[in-house]
């Protein structure tokens, strides 16, 4: 069986995505697959018809990877890969999107407002006083890794950045700060998903942005997190929840805030969550007693399942 690693590609998460890509390959090697790393570029659908794979390990992060379009393509061509299919990639790529999308169901996810590159600065700001007092955030929503992403605690923190948000999209997110404890939940599976154990994420800085996730040492995963039980249980519940509703396959990672009144809120849905060596899937999988190499081994097994 020969499986195709996909990573890096030319988003804003390359690096991540060739740390994960790498971590892969090297665990298919010691397992004993037939692997190839491929780093994606315009010839991708050459590169796979000479490869010519069993299957196609999605280690790809960020847009042209994670967003449904690699998906469709590898629909197109007939071979199973790893992880969600379009719709869940596209939808969750989109935090608006998703946004939108878990309020149809009733889902918990904090309050948003939308803002458009095309308003002037007065307009952005009386919005934003409009919407809710500071502390806000203010999102890219088509970004990983908390690329573009902020807290704004005070008036003059709002245009910076708008300005490094609106740098990724023409139209941004601009959230409700939940203040409370960050926990994600690791759901692996397709008809029948689990959640693996929750993760507690404490970042050294306050903020889990992108330095604190990719420098070893700069934040903790705390496993079980320090929350009350019922607590941990919504959350799990509203993880599978949020799998089902967006028809999610394979594995996704789910990232919640849990107030501290127990509320909690989905910010965001990981179709291709990172497999680095400091990322929380494989953190949490280690948890429920499945090693890295067993885990790309399974979500093959769920690809091809
Ligand atoms: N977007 C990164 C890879 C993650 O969610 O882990
Ligand atoms: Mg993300």
């Amino acid at each position: 069986m020969r499986v195709a690693v996909l990573c890096g590609g030319n988003s804003a998460e390359r690096e991540v995505s060739l740390r994960s890509g790498e971590a892969v390959y090297r665990a298919l090697q010691e397992r004993g697959w037939e692997a190839v790393k491929i780093d994606v570029g315009p010839d991708i659908a050459l590169r796979l018809s000479e490869v010519k794979p069993d299957v196609v390990f999605l280690a790809l992060h960020g847009k042209g990877g994670e967003d449904g379009s690699i998906q469709g393509l590898l629909e197109v061509m007939g071979l199973p890969y790893t992880g969600p299919g379009i719709l869940a990639s596209a939808l969750a790529m989109n935090k608006i999107a998703t946004k939108r999308y878990l309020r149809s169901a009733s889902l918990p996810t904090p309050d948003f407002i939308t803002l458009d590159k095309e308003e002037t600065h007065d307009e952005w700001l009386q919005r934003v006083k409009e919407f809710r007092p500071f502390p806000v955030v203010v999102k890219a929503p088509t970004q990983g890794s908390s690329l573009g992403m902020n807290i704004v605690r005070r008036e003059e923190e709002l245009l910076p950045a708008l300005a490094e948000a609106f740098r990724y999209d023409p139209v941004v997110l601009v959230e409700e700060f939940i203040e409370g404890v960050e926990v994600t939940a690791a759901v692996l599976g397709n008809r029948k998903p689990v959640v693996l154990p929750l993760i507690e994420i404490v970042a050294d800085k306050g903020v889990y942005d992108y330095e604190a996730k990719y420098t070893p040492g700069k934040s903790q995963h705390i496993i079980p997190p320090r929350l009350p039980e019922p607590w941990q249980e919504k959350v799990k519940e509203l993880a599978l929840a949020t799998y089902r509703w967006l028809d999610c396959r394979g594995f996704s990672r789910i990232d919640f805030m849990v107030d501290h009144k127990g509320n909690p809120y989905i910010l965001e849905v990981n179709t291709i969550p990172g497999l680095t060596e400091v990322s929380l899937f494989p953190d949490a999988a280690r948890a429920a007693g499945i090693s890295f190499g067993e885990l790309v081994e399974r979500l093959i097994y769920l690809a091809l399942g």
